[in-house]
């Protein structure tokens, strides 16, 4: 991140004073989507969501062209930057930071399918296929219902993993990825079947009710990466960094921190387990972010800068009120506090990792 930022005050430095004047015009197409991101987790309407972000796309779109095209004539004029490698640098790195901005509209643990930033989850209804695994939790008799929604509530998600891992693995093919990468893609989408087997299970147990996912139909149109190869690279790069490196590892740490206070057996070996995979998911992302990073070269490793400084500091929690303060935590369910730390852990866990990983590509290259 340090090497991003002095290129960028270098480049300001450089520039005309007409191209200075557009950096602040680009400050507000940015400073317009910093507004419209947050607006849109308070207002829940996914029209007002679209007309914000279309208003400050155009105004995104507008200023940054117009910068760029101002810079690129300065540095053609000067002759001493490859004018089309530096825009397109500078093009990734808007990208990346604007990925990770949509990402972030809305915190769900793990590898999600997004429409919009909006994660897509399956309804729930009458089914038996996803609860056969047979759990004996030993929690109090009037707390089970609430427990149990949690439970398949987290079963949603554990559930639409599995389509965000099929998508995931086509991104890989349609680039030519290695087998190692095909092979965790689909080796990850096995595991979050089970982890919906398993959190399903568990809530028919804490309630007797067979439920689980209905037909996910949005599980087909999720869109995969599109354009020119080194553009796909950019998108699935900052993809595996949110959704890999930090939403999975996210999970895992939180789960793994809940193991030794979760006071039922049987929900702490469904733990372990969610853990140790959730862990691997996140290190299979670094693995696609690395692979990204070597094919892409500069403007991947703009994209990844670009998506750091759109990382939130903190994150909003969508637990439901009786588990904030913690007083589920010893039935498997992570209170307000400890999301908090866990996700600031992580965060600052892919921020150094990141930035390590980008000084050695530079001083390689
Ligand atoms: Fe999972
Ligand atoms: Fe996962």
């Amino acid at each position: 991140m340090a090497d991003g930022s002095n290129s960028a005050s270098s480049v300001k430095a450089n520039a005309p004073p007409q191209a200075r004047s557009q950096f602040k015009l680009l400050g507000i197409g940015v400073g317009c989507l910093l507004v419209v991101v947050p607006l849109s987790m308070v207002v829940k309407s996914e029209v007002f969501f679209l007309m914000l972000l279309c208003a400050a796309a155009a105004i995104f779109i507008f200023t940054t062209f117009r910068t760029l095209w101002l810079l690129m004539q300065s540095s053609m004029f000067h002759g001493n930057v490859p004018a089309l490698t530096w825009a397109g640098i500078v093009v990734s790195g808007f990208i990346g930071a604007l990925l990770s901005l949509i990402t972030f509209s809305e915190l769900v643990r793990g590898r999600q399918l997004r429409r919009f930033g909006k994660v897509l989850l399956p309804r729930v209804g009458d089914d038996e296929a996803w609860s056969t695994i047979d759990l004996s939790p030993s929690v109090d008799a009037n707390l089970r219902t609430q427990l149990a929604a949690q439970w398949r509530e987290n079963g949603r998600s554990e559930h639409a993993s599995v389509a965000a891992f099929a998508r995931l693995q086509l991104d890989l093919m349609a680039l030519g990825a290695p087998p190692e990468l095909l092979r965790s893609a689909s080796q990850d989408a096995l595991d979050e079947i089970r982890h919906a087997e398993l959190c399903f299970s568990l809530a028919r147990a804490l309630d007797g009710q067979d439920l689980g996912p209905q037909a996910f139909p949005e599980a087909s149109n999720a869109r995969g990466k599109s354009g020119p190869r080194k553009l796909a690279l950019v998108q699935l790069a900052v993809d595996s960094l949110v959704e890999g490196a930090l939403l999975e590892g996210f999970s895992a740490r939180l789960i793994a921190q809940l193991v030794p206070v979760c006071l039922d057996e049987a929900t702490r070996a469904l733990l372990r387990e969610l853990a140790a995979d959730e862990g691997r998911h996140s290190k299979h992302g670094w693995d696609v972010v690395e692979w990204c990073l070597e094919q892409g070269g500069e403007s991947v490793a703009s994209a990844l800068r670009g998506a750091l400084e759109g990382l939130p500091k903190s994150v909003t929690t969508t637990l439901p009120l009786a588990a904030r303060g913690g007083s589920w935590e010893q039935f498997g369910i992570g209170g307000q506090a400890r999301e908090d730390e866990a996700y600031a852990e992580t965060r600052a866990h892919v921020v150094s990792r990141l930035e390590a990983l980008l000084g050695a590509s530079r001083r390689a290259a």
